[in-house]
């Protein structure tokens, strides 16, 4: 991976370890579970999204490090709640147990519910920060509760157990892939496009290239099924057989098709950002079967 890239996931994880550390004689466990998950590793893209977008936008990327970390730590919440015995059951995810493994369950739950909290936290802060409108505010923070909740990945993961072992049209994959997780990356960017003081065009440009990738992001992952996920991303899970998946689902050759698709509708998406929109675009180039 190029430098630029690099130098920002340094940002991210630094920051990350700094949010991360914040503990007393009472809370201090709880953290350290806490930093277990959110600091084993990880690619970061939700979070270089951010990043990249404010830059694209004209401002200073480290002056949304809370807003990228927080949005990670919601990503990292709805992993260790996928990982569960009663969801996936992973034995393992960013290269180390999965976090109910060394915790237990409970403890897990709750580490990912305050994982949650303090994304939210760190995100309306980082908003606050930077001084936007209540509007602006009130905006994030509807679009990122909607995106954790009944619009987003709670959703998805209903449907993805609700249709688990059931014959899916290509329809209901695309349904359940784009609340699970495409709808976090539409957040991602409305939530970095109204921090920039984007205007609504913009938004909707943004919001449309969040879908398409995120889209193109979950049938790489459904790709990448059994021992290359073990190799390449450090997880495995004993239900994932049981999960509609769109290259079981749908053959690999759709699955492909499907993929360049959506990473072509991504690229589109950011005509109106002209030569601004270089690092957005090669989020998509890097992102490969
Ligand atoms: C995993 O996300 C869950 C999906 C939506 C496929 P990532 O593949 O981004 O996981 P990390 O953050 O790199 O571990
Ligand atoms: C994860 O979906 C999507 C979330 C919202 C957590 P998967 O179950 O397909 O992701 P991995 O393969 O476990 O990371
Ligand atoms: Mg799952
Ligand atoms: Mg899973």
């Amino acid at each position: 991976m190029e430098r630029y890239w690099r130098e920002k996931e340094k940002l991210v994880n630094q920051a990350l370890r700094d949010y991360l550390r914040k503990e007393n004689r009472t809370n201090r466990e709880l953290l350290k579970w806490m930093r277990y998950s959110s600091l084993a590793g990880g690619k970061r893209i939700r979070a270089l999204l951010v990043l990249a977008t404010v830059e694209m936008l004209g401002k200073n990327p480290k002056n949304f490090l809370p807003c990228a970390c927080g949005i990670e730590m919601i990503h990292t919440s709805s992993l260790i709640l996928d990982d569960l015995p009663c969801m996936d059951d992973a034995i393992l995810r960013r290269g180390k147990p999965a976090l109910h493994r060394v915790s237990g369950e409970a403890k897990a739950i709750l580490s990912a519910y305050a994982l949650c909290a303090e994304g939210i936290r760190l995100i309306s802060e980082n908003a606050y920060d930077l001084k936007v409108s209540p509007y602006a505010l009130y905006r994030i923070l509807k679009s990122i509760s909607l995106t954790i909740g009944i619009e987003g990945i709670s959703l998805g993961q209903f449907l993805d157990l609700k249709y688990s072992g059931m014959k899916c049209s290509r329809k209901d994959i695309e349904k359940i892939h784009f609340y699970k997780t495409a709808s976090l990356f539409i957040s991602v960017l409305e939530i970095a496009g109204i921090l920039t003081g984007a205007k609504e065009k913009e938004l909707k440009a943004l919001k449309n290239y969040g879908k398409n990738l995120g889209l193109a992001f979950q049938i790489r992952d459904d790709f990448r099924e059994g021992k290359g996920k073990i190799k390449k991303e450090g997880k495995y899970s004993l239900k994932d057989g049981q999960r509609p998946n769109y290259r079981v689902l749908l053959g690999k050759e759709d699955a492909e098709k499907a993929f360049l698709r959506y990473k072509k509708r991504a690229l589109f998406s950011l005509k109106p950002f002209g030569e601004r929109a270089k690092r957005l675009q090669e989020i998509v180039s890097l992102l490969e079967l």
